[in-house]
């Protein structure tokens, strides 16, 4: 008996010593660089050695790391093999090195974030238990790799809309927990907007006591309204606390103040701040409003500039996102005030853009300068490249990829956005009367996968992208869960985009590796969609997906909406 059993081990010794290299571990973002090699590193009881000057903020997600595998293997750190982190200042930004061997793991990095992201890709290696908190049984050890990582821009955002609806404080660190696991770094906080304003401005208190509510909210897409009160804003103190939860996780807030459309919330706190003097109220129904800042009148750059000292306070990012996007000029065109403006100005009709379009560039100059002079930077939607831009500002492109491509035929900065591709508020399968009701076109995960940001740009081009954004806008969002159902698998997807070089990415490895992804997504809770595995629909609704032979056959435009 005992004979036999070694007879058989031996056996499987020698199979698995005959096996092909193992397959690369399943991490998304794929790493820029990766060997696997023979044997694994087990963690269990690992010792931690960290060398000089290492980061201070690292040496918090180092212990916090720690801390969690003790937790997980149930065993204390001790003074067998194991991790070292080492301060490496001839890497890149956020770039680390990690070494795999049976012996231990040395991980190496010039920043924090390149430390953050080397635990990130380290967690993704071990059994998804990790994302745990509790003792659990599994194989504590890491495969034998090589890995050399750094991103492709230095931009990877996620736009979060908490104005149509209002999310939770809790459920925006949710949201970051996400990013940290994917490596994105910038979220880009939507705070302002006519159906709602968020952001506590202690100068300003009707901002929040009016603004932050409406007294209905549109069904669908039809005319009338629940007739129920809706909203909520976030104190100073939360943001505050906000800001410092994303900084721990590598993540600077960008928040938005959009201006001078979208701002109908503004004007039904502050009347005085129209063209018209209102009455306004704050908005019920989704779309472009005609109503927006009266920037004839001195007052609205007095505030403007009072809200941006507040939110310089608050949020420490070197940009700030001032909108400019959807801004009608009706008002303007009839205002006595924004046309003595325009007079004084000398503002002209001119190369196919209004003397209003002009009055749109005065008031982004303006801003740009009262934030410059304060040492921080704009970006705004690409509607701000209509008529003249001033230099040094950065642009949104969303609109397709049109607008980045001309901002950076001119020489500015983007972050392309590109709502074609990178839209996830968005149906992400054809099957449009099983899911639940959305705003409209169709981007699966594979269209968003395969965009190339660099496509259609100049010779030279990259060199102007900061960056990637996916924009989840949340007209039809009501709930966290609508939330995250439309995020993932969606945010992994734009995370390849942001981070992987294009010969780096793989739509069959990367669809193979979400496999083990939604496995994190599960073991962390979170609701994501599960067409690619057949299903679809909100927990607790879920129904088979159709089979891929009738998505074939299937006119994502002919089918009917869910719920109408
Ligand atoms: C936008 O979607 N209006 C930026
Ligand atoms: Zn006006």
């Amino acid at each position: 008996m005992r004979i036999s059993r070694l007879l058989i081990a031996a056996t499987a010794v020698a199979a698995a010593c005959s096996q092909a290299k193992p397959e690369p571990p399943e991490i998304i973002p794929q790493p820029a660089e990766i060997t696997v090699n023979d044997g694994s590193f087990k963690v269990a009881g690992a010792s931690f050695t960290i060398g000089e000057n290492v980061p201070a903020e690292a040496l918090k997600a180092i212990g916090a790391f720690r801390d969690n595998l003790e937790t997980v293997t149930g065993t204390k750190t001790g003074d067998k093999a194991g991790f070292s982190f080492l301060l490496n200042e001839n890497l890149g930004p956020e770039a680390y090195a990690l070494k795999v061997t049976p012996e231990g793991a040395t991980v190496e990095a010039a920043d924090f974030n390149g430390f953050f992201y080397a635990i990130q890709s380290i967690k993704q290696m071990l059994p998804v238990e990790i994302y745990g908190n509790a003792p659990a049984k599994a194989a504590w050890s890491l495969p034998c790799v090589d890995i050399m990582d750094s991103p492709r821009f230095a931009y990877r955002g996620l736009l979060m809309d908490c104005c149509r609806h209002f999310f939770p404080v809790e459920e925006v660190k949710k949201v970051l927990d996400l990013m940290s696991i994917h490596k994105m770094n910038r979220l880009h906080w939507h705070l302002t907007e006519d159906q709602g304003w968020r952001i506590e401005i202690k100068k300003y208190p009707k901002l929040t006591e009016i603004g932050a509510y409406r007294d209905g909210t549109q069904i669908f897409r039809r005319k009338e309204t629940d007739g129920q009160r809706y909203g909520g804003f976030y104190t100073q103190d939360e943001l505050r606390d906000v800001v410092a939860y994303a900084a721990e996780r590598g993540i600077t807030i960008i928040p938005e103040v959009d201006l001078p459309g979208h701002m109908v919330a503004a004007l039904a706190s502050y009347p005085e701040l129209g063209c018209t003097g209102g009455p306004y109220e704050v908005a019920q129904h989704w779309g472009v409003k005609p109503d927006v800042l009266c920037v004839g009148k001195e007052e609205t750059f007095t505030f403007l500039e009072d809200v941006l000292t507040e939110v310089m306070d608050i949020f420490p990012s070197e940009y700030i996102n001032i909108g400019g996007d959807e801004c009608p000029k009706v008002r303007w065109k009839e205002c006595p005030l924004c046309q003595a403006r325009i007079k004084k100005l000398g503002l002209k009709d001119k190369d196919g853009f209004s003397k209003e379009h002009y009055l749109q560039n005065y008031v982004t100059a303006r801003i740009q300068k009262f934030l410059n002079d304060h040492g921080r930077k704009i970006i705004g939607w690409d509607e701000i490249l209509e008529g003249d831009l001033a230099e040094g500002a950065t642009v949104m492109s969303w609109r397709g990829t049109k607008g980045g491509i001309k901002a950076v035929e001119k020489g500015f900065d983007v972050v392309m956005s590109p709502n074609v591709y990178l839209y996830i508020d968005w149906y992400q399968t054809k099957e449009r009367d099983k899911e639940p009701y959305r705003i409209g076109h169709y981007l699966p995960v594979d269209s968003t996968y395969r965009y190339e940001p660099a496509a259609g740009m100049p010779e030279n081009g990259e060199e102007h992208i900061l960056g990637v954004q996916a924009n989840l806008w949340s007209e039809f969002l009501k709930t966290s869960e609508d939330f995250e159902y439309q995020l993932l698998p969606r945010m992994s997807a734009a995370s390849e985009i942001q981070w992987c070089a294009a010969d780096n990415k793989d739509y069959d490895r990367f669809r193979k590796s979400l496999d083990h992804m939604v496995r994190i997504y599960d073991k962390l809770g979170f609701v994501y969609c599960k067409a690619l595995w057949g299903k679809i629909g909100l927990p607790g609704h879920e129904i088979p997906a159709r089979s891929q032979e009738e998505l074939d056959t299937l006119d994502f435009n002919k089918v009917p909406f869910m719920e109408e």
